[in-house]
């Protein structure tokens, strides 16, 4: 496996083992991230409709396309709809906004953002059953790639599965050491769709690079921390979601793929004390 590999979704798309987060700044930031992270080996790029910035997410795409002599096929985008746009005329509405903010005729990877939940929502599997049939008419006529959800727990997945014609390609969850969803991703995985990580790192300001465990690992290797976790989701055939605004950063996180960790040590990388995570917990989040 390389930075090129790809896995095949359940409907037959492939999509990169690791891809490129956005929750960056709009504007030059956001446009200089996007252009770096494409020239540095980066093929899906995930932002959403809630971080303000797919206008300056399309335009990077576009010219990175133009620098790097690249086809709109080499490049995947992933966007999402947020929990003001749920039910299928609000989502349907959502996904055309991002396509136009976007400047694309269609999408990789569409997903909701956030299930509805029982705690705000007497009417959340219906609710969250409605939005999907956006995503699954945007997909029947080509808008779409491949869908899926993100943040959903198993019993929101359990839900939509029971409650849908078609089956959701990928559930993007938080994941990274310290926090990880065992449940979550294995059930996603029991039903073949693929996990992302979202914050492998723990997200900006976190301690996740820090914690001891990681480093013992990485000093053994002669790699960064950031490797190390990275290698650790890959090997559980995760996509790690990586942010960075330093091109160093971006190439280190591509560049990690020329050693294994051992069952031992991926089980002690499980095992990490608590870091932080679930700051909306998707079973009460208000949303
Ligand atoms: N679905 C959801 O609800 C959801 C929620 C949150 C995030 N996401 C997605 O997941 C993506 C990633 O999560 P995130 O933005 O929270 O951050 P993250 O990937 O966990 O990264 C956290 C911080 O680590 C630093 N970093 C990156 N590579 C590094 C390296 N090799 N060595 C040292 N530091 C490094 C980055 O700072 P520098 O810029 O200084 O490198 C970044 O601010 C998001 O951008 C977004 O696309 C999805």
């Amino acid at each position: 496996m390389d930075k090129t590999s790809t896995y095949t979704l359940n409907n037959g798309y492939n999509v990169p083992v690791v891809g490129f987060g956005t929750i960056i700044p709009d504007g030059e930031q956001t446009v200089s991230a996007v252009k770096d992270a494409i020239k540095s080996g980066y093929r899906l790029i995930d932002t959403a409709e809630i971080y303000g910035n797919e206008v300056s997410v399309g335009q990077g795409i576009r010219e990175a396309m133009v620098e790097n002599n690249l086809k709109r096929e080499d490049i995947l985008v992933s966007t999402k709809a947020w929990h003001s746009h749920r039910g299928y005329e609000k989502t349907t509405v959502a996904f055309n906004e991002s396509l136009q903010k976007l400047g694309l005729d269609y999408v990789d990877i569409y997903l909701i953002h956030w299930p509805a939940n029982a705690k705000w929502h007497d009417d959340w599997r219906e609710l969250n059953a409605d939005t999907w049939r956006a995503l699954e008419d945007l997909y029947k006529v080509g808008k779409i790639k491949a869908i899926g959800v993100s943040n959903f727990l198993a019993h929101h997945l359990k839900a939509l599965i029971e409650d849908s014609e078609i089956k959701p390609m990928i559930n993007q969850i938080e994941y990274h050491p310290g926090f990880a969803q065992t449940e979550a991703a294995e059930y996603a995985q029991s039903q073949n769709i693929q996990v992302e990580a979202w914050s492998p790192f723990g997200g900006p300001g976190s301690n996740v690079l820090k914690d001891a465990t990681v480093n013992e690992i990485a000093k053994k290797y002669g790699k960064q921390p950031s490797q190390v976790i990275l290698h650790w989701l890959i090997q559980k055939n995760i996509i790690p979601l990586t942010k960075s605004t330093s091109i160093n950063h971006m190439r280190d996180n591509l560049d990690d793929f020329d050693f294994e960790l051992t069952g031992s040590e991926m089980n002690a990388i499980d095992k990490s004390p608590y870091s932080g995570g679930f700051q909306f917990d998707p079973d009460t989040a208000k949303s």
